[in-house]
């Protein structure tokens, strides 16, 4: 295995205890790091060391458990802060990932500002999360759902989104960076065109977090939604970030215990922010981990990480284009390590199944963006999307099965 980057790739890959073992008799290729990313070992030890140590539900408990972890727990609140510069530690909410943190902000906010004849604005390169939310709410408030068209080679066509855009646009929400196709978005631009209408700007930032460098503050974006497991985190949690004057004045998402001021069955005030938006007993072992995560990423450096990934990028898409009968899709100016393909006449399925008899795992399919599948006039790609950890001997390998693939399968 070669390193391209000042990292040290060896050194790097003996903290990722999954990645050391054979897959239909082959060493293990992991290609499928946008759909989750692996954990370093640190990140695994958190987990066993508060399952071990200090097992105990946070913030209700006065014995010593219950502090240790509530104290943990909100170590993470702080360095989720850091790690997106978010000004306030109540602007930073736990929930299950990206899928949540949209939901949250569809249904609360939506419920509350949005009204008949009012516009959301998504792109056609948004994961079914940033779909679905915003079309369940439009339907409720009787609100326009509105999307702004990709070009060719699969980047937000801003031209149309400035015609889009009016007094009734009241929610924009677009991804920071493409998970089929690995464009990063023009999210400042698009943000501040937003505000000039009035309308409030959510960030999907499911692709972003391991790769590039967030300052909510600086973005200036309303709503930031990140998902530990993309992160080298676990899974099950993620964050919500809004800014504190929009999560004050909206309705809670969930009704239960540590939501709450006082209950009285003629009424319930609520809790303060951040805890308003957290009800029930939360994910407390994965958010402790999800700290060993941001430490992992700082400690390499976001640059240094998209430094080596970008590399990677850039020679798996030379290599594989070169490939008679491959098409790649997606060629933004700028992108994640992210890399969807199609060979001319192999279903993408079928060429997943050959790759993975090789030890080699990439995702295959609509990768859950039917829309951008249709935009393109496909089924769907064949996906590969690489890590920190990945290598360019690896990329040689999935090129090599590919050409091998071909051949096999010429009529
Ligand atoms: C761009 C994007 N948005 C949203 C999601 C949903 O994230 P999660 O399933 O972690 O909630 C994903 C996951 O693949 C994604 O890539």
């Amino acid at each position: 295995m070669n390193a391209t980057a000042v990292i040290d790739i060896e050194k790097i890959r003996t903290q990722f205890p999954v990645l050391h073992q054979k897959v239909n008799g082959k060493p293990l290729i992991y290609f499928d790091n946008a759909a989750t990313n692996q954990k370093p070992q640190q990140v695994i030890d958190a987990l066993v060391s508060y399952y071990q140590g200090y097992n105990a539900n946070i913030h209700r408990g006065i014995h010593t458990l219950a502090e240790k972890a509530t104290k943990a727990y909100e170590e993470t609140r702080h360095s989720m802060q850091k790690f997106i510069n978010a000004k306030h530690i109540e602007e930073i909410i736990f929930t299950r990932g990206v899928t949540e943190s949209i939901n949250l902000v569809a249904s609360s906010y939506g419920r509350a500002f949005l009204k008949e004849g009012d516009e959301v604005i998504i792109s056609g390169l948004e994961h079914h999360s940033n779909i679905v939310p915003w079309q369940i709410i439009c339907e409720e408030k009787k609100a326009k759902l509105k999307v702004i068209p990709i070009t060719e080679i699969g980047e937000i066509d801003l031209e149309p989104y400035r015609k889009l855009l009016s007094s009734k646009t009241k929610v924009v929400a677009v991804n920071h960076a493409s998970n089929s196709l690995g464009t990063i978005n023009p999210i400042k631009e698009i943000i501040k065109l937003a505000h000039e209408v009035g309308a409030v700007v959510l960030i999907d930032g499911a692709q972003a977090a391991a790769h590039l460098e967030i300052d909510v503050q600086d973005l200036d974006c309303d709503f930031y939604c990140i998902s530990s497991h993309k992160m080298y985190g676990p899974t099950g949690t993620g964050i919500l970030y809004g800014k504190k004057h929009l999560l004050e004045k909206m309705p809670p998402y969930m009704g239960g215990g540590e939501m709450i001021k006082e209950v009285t069955f003629a009424k319930t005030t609520y809790n303060d922010l951040p805890y308003k938006f957290e009800a029930g007993t939360p994910n407390i072992a994965d958010v402790i981990a999800l700290n060993e995560a941001v430490n992992f990423i700082s400690t390499l450096g976001k640059e240094q990480i998209a430094e080596h990934e970008s590399e990677l990028l850039d020679y798996a898409a030379e290599k594989l284009a070169a490939i008679p009968g491959v098409k790649l899709i997606g060629t933004a100016k700028e992108k994640v390590a992210v890399q969807s393909f199609i060979v001319e006449g192999i279903h993408p399925f079928d060429i997943g199944q050959m790759l993975d008899a090789r030890g080699i795992a990439v995702r295959t399919g609509h990768h859950c963006t039917q829309p951008l599948m249709d935009r393109f006039g496909i089924e769907g790609t064949v996906r590969a999307s690489f890590s920190v950890y990945n290598t360019k001997t690896e990329i040689d390998e999935l090129v090599e099965g590919v050409k091998r693939i071909v051949n096999f399968m010429k009529p």
